[in-house]
């Protein structure tokens, strides 16, 4: 039967028999799912296992400093953070169109692994030919691995592969659901704050933006994020909520009147919703009193943000991201 401890044992050792004395490095992305996929091979390889946190100036505020503090402290990993913020803009500029975006992240992101591997292997040990993925099974069958399902969006984490992967994959969470990842999560000794994280996807504020993706917006979209997250949490509503993507349309402008004049400004559009597993989804009732506070503190804190919406679509027919 089903425990999170069969599921580690199996895991255990399934993944010691394929690595041997070989070793693997495993991308961070500061979400659940790589943590427990990391926290996972490293209880069955110790330190064959190198992290990799590829900082692509996607993430939100904060984010970074609470991978390399939060997640060594708990698992004492070797960690490696490289810092490609340059690489991942120069590569995404001028591009507006969603799937083009994850292919582009998603290849530079094993771009970078490779370059970081040849560092790795520097100090002559075995050679690394595995790279751990926390891939999930709903990631699995909207990117059209599982069942012949239709492919409705490029994970990074499956679908942006490029073709020459120089790696073979360790994917220990492949028949998982979210909520059971958790759970293996929790066995495992992680932390609530990294096992209850709400789910970020890969890209990050990279498919956040609606329009092409500039330093400029990023910034602008990180200061919306993180006034609704800080407001959700002071309420205590981060428990009820799957997740709330906030969402820039740098494409859109509408006219406002802010300080002492007519503004021209952005949307910005948040999508709290409620989900079992992120293939459906609700849109969450937030209290109104909460979405005031967020709406009022975005618009007179962010600049060149005008307005906040609230989007009331489930999934389907709308996905969680918008894009
Ligand atoms: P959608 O937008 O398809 O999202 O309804 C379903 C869930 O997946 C997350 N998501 C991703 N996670 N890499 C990830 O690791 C990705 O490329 C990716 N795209 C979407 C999304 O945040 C939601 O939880």
């Amino acid at each position: 039967s089903w425990t999170t401890g069969n599921v580690i044992e199996e895991q255990v050792a399934a993944i010691r028999e394929q690595v041997g004395d070989k070793r693997a490095i495993c991308g961070l992305s500061g979400g659940v799912d790589s943590a427990v996929a990391a926290a996972l091979v490293a209880r069955a390889i110790g330190d064959q296992l190198t992290c990799v946190y590829v900082d692509h100036g996607l993430m939100r505020k904060g984010e970074t400093e609470q991978v390399e503090k939060d997640f060594v402290a708990a698992t004492g990993v070797k960690l490696v953070v490289v810092d490609a913020e340059e690489r991942f803009l120069t590569a995404l500029k001028g591009v507006s169109e969603p799937e083009e975006k994850r292919k582009i992240i998603g290849r530079e992101f094993i771009r970078v692994f490779e370059q970081a591997q040849a560092e790795i292997i520097a100090d002559a040990g075995p050679a690394v030919e595995f790279l751990v993925q926390g891939t999930l099974y709903p990631d699995v069958v909207e990117s059209g691995g599982g069942t012949g399902t239709a492919n409705i969006k490029s994970h990074h984490n499956v679908g942006g592969l490029p073709e020459d992967l120089e790696f073979q994959l360790i994917e220990p969470l492949r028949k998982l659901f979210k909520d059971e990842v958790r759970m293996v999560g929790q066995e495992l000794g992680l932390p609530e704050e990294i096992v209850q994280r709400q789910p970020f996807p890969g890209p990050g504020l990279g498919i956040r933006i609606v329009g092409e993706v500039t330093k400029e917006r990023l910034d602008l979209l990180r200061e919306a994020d993180a006034i609704a997250r800080e407001e959700l949490t002071a309420a205590g509503l981060d428990r009820d909520i799957w997740q709330c993507p906030v969402v820039l349309l740098a494409d859109v402008r509408s006219v406002g009147v802010q300080g002492d004049g007519r503004t021209y400004g952005h949307p910005i559009v948040l999508r709290p919703v409620s989900s079992e597993d992120a293939m459906t989804a609700d849109w969450s009732r937030l209290p109104y009193d909460v979405l005031a506070r967020i709406s009022t503190r975005i618009t007179n804190e962010v600049r060149d943000v005008n307005r906040v919406v609230l989007d009331v679509t489930s999934k389907p027919p709308g996905t969680i991201e918008w894009e």
